[in-house]
């Protein structure tokens, strides 16, 4: 049953009753065991995001950036290609630029190719592999460009590897900021200002509050891509954990928190059931739901409320025509 992940892209304590008892399975599975275990014991149950994307997660998840129903992507690049001159102008002469996270490549490169000032650019992001063949391209495609990745959780990167960068601009695409607590967002946005330094920018995707009509199927799509996605969550706990969920007694369902502002993403068991993995069993009821990720929404303002709370200043927001998605430069004083 256990399967050795083909590389160890995290690094951090993993310390689980899996790895030593000498079970075979990788850090990576460890980890990916233990957090599973301990999320489905808790109530209510909940299992962290990052573990939507494996390979097939994130091939699914490429495949929801792509979907009619699915605003946020074209927006934001939209955002980039219209005013990509303008967001360079105000940022001043940028040499280094530090991503978080895996943004597509897409939206990076339009802002690589409005920084004209650009020397090196820094993505952050845990998977070694995304990174190398990143660097490859992006050097290729842009002479004089150096790419100097980072491996690590940008949420936790706390230094720069020795890369010292004058007033680097920071990007955080695709709205992943919502996918953050206010709370967790306030502290990574405090870390990220420490890391950046003084004088330093910061431009940041952010998805904005909107009628439901819009909001819902952009995360509960007609042709079933998200419910995929969601699902493979499932399927990858089986392939990994060897467990037995049966994925078609499962259900994906977004949801709209009012009085959080956000959408909340769960599996729902749509019978009473019983499932095995790694020697456990979990009853579920009929009903009962896996809380897997929230997707906060902010006004403009609650955004900027919200960056000020971790020392940044906002500078400029551009957002489009119809008020779907905005992003907002930050200044660090
Ligand atoms: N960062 C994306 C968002 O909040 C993540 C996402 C999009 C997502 N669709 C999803 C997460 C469906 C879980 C399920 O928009």
């Amino acid at each position: 049953m256990a399967r050795t992940a083909t590389r160890i892209q995290h690094r951090g304590e993993i310390a689980s009753d899996w790895d030593r008892g000498g079970s075979g399975l990788s850090a990576e599975a460890a980890e990916f065991a233990d957090a599973v275990l301990r999320g489905l014991a808790q109530q209510p149950r909940s299992i962290p995001s990052r573990f939507l994307y494996d390979e097939t997660g994130s091939a699914l998840f490429e495949d929801i950036t792509r979907l009619e129903e699915y605003y946020p992507t074209r927006t934001e690049t939209a955002l980039l290609r219209t005013h990509g001159a303008e967001i360079a102008h105000c940022a001043g002469a940028i040499e280094t630029l530090v991503e978080f996270g895996s943004g597509s490549s897409r939206k990076t490169r339009l802002l690589i190719e409005a920084l004209r000032d650009l020397r090196t650019y820094v993505p952050i992001d845990v998977s070694e592999s995304f990174l190398a063949a990143a660097a490859e391209r992006l050097e290729r495609d842009h002479a004089g460009l150096t790419v100097r990745p980072v491996v690590g959780d940008f949420t936790k990167a706390r230094d720069l590897n020795g890369i010292g960068a004058e007033r680097p601009l920071g990007f955080f695409s695709g709205s992943t900021i919502g996918n953050l607590t206010h709370d967790e967002a306030v502290a990574f946005l405090d870390n990220t200002a420490r890391l950046l330094g003084p004088g330093s920018a910061f431009l940041v995707g952010v998805d904005l509050e909107k009628s439901l009509d819009i909001l819902l199927p952009a995360y509960d799509d007609a042709r079933g891509v998200t419910a995929a996605f969601s699902l493979n969550l499932l399927s990858r706990i089986n392939r990994e954990l060897g467990g037995d969920f049966d994925t078609r007694r499962f259900a994906h369902r977004a949801l709209y928190n009012g009085r959080a502002g956000r959408i909340e993403i769960y599996l729902e068991s749509l019978a009473s059931q019983t499932v095995e993995l790694l020697g456990e069993r979990f009853d579920f009821a009929k009903g009962e739901r896996i809380h897997t990720e929230n997707s906060h929404k902010y006004s403009i303002g609650g955004f900027q409320a919200l960056a000020r709370r971790a020392g940044w200043l906002p500078m400029r927001v551009w957002t489009d025509a119809d008020g779907l998605f905005s992003l907002h430069l930050l200044r660090r004083p």
